[in-house]
């Protein structure tokens, strides 16, 4: 009896704790920032930048950083410091192609990272997270959402 009427009640708490789930209004009207990190529902620029937050602490923050610039791995933030190079640093073991679009980082981490399960995520959660990265980086797509052909068009921005 104790242990039920414990439960009861975390559950509703648990229950009201996430965001309300928004008006049945048409998707195209708002801003999906609540939105909670599903790929399914990875629309545009913004969803997947959230998603791709949680996503990034889980696969990569490990080896590059909470920040993107301070683990053990390359940096992956702050292109006006260096990250992300053209050319593979002389020390990359992996790394063979030049970074022109960010496309071409996207083919890159689907390839390599994580090192250990190399394609593990799918390219919903990749494409998540390299926009989480791009974000990091200062760069926002707005209502876009970023896939390949629309990574393939984004020279990166270097100073
Ligand atoms: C086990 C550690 C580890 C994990 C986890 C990891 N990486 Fe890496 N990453 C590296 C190392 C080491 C390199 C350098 C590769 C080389 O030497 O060519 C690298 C390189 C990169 C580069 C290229 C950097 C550059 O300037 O050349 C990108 C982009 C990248 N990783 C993204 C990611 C993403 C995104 C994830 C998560 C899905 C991830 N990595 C997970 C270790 C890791």
């Amino acid at each position: 009896m104790k242990t039920i009427r414990l439960f009861a009640p975390s559950l509703v708490l648990f229950a009201c704790g996430g965001s309300t789930p928004p008006p049945a209004t048409p998707a195209a009207e708002t801003a999906p920032a609540q939105t909670a990190a599903s790929p399914a529902s990875l629309g545009t620029f913004a969803a997947q930048a959230q998603a791709g937050q949680e996503l990034y602490a889980k696969n990569c923050a490990g080896c590059h950083g909470a920040h993107g610039n301070d683990g053990k791995a390359p940096p992956v933030v702050g292109l006006d410091k260096g990250a992300l190079p053209l050319d593979p640093p002389p020390t990359a073991k992996f790394r063979k192609t030049q970074f022109k679009t960010v496309g071409d980082v996207a083919d890159f981490v689907v390839k390599t990272m994580p090192p250990k399960a190399p394609g593990s995520l799918s390219a919903d959660e990749y494409f998540a997270i390299l926009a989480f990265d791009l974000q990091a980086n200062g760069i926002d797509l707005g209502d876009k959402k970023l896939d390949g052909p629309l990574a393939a068009t984004l020279e990166i921005p270097r100073k």
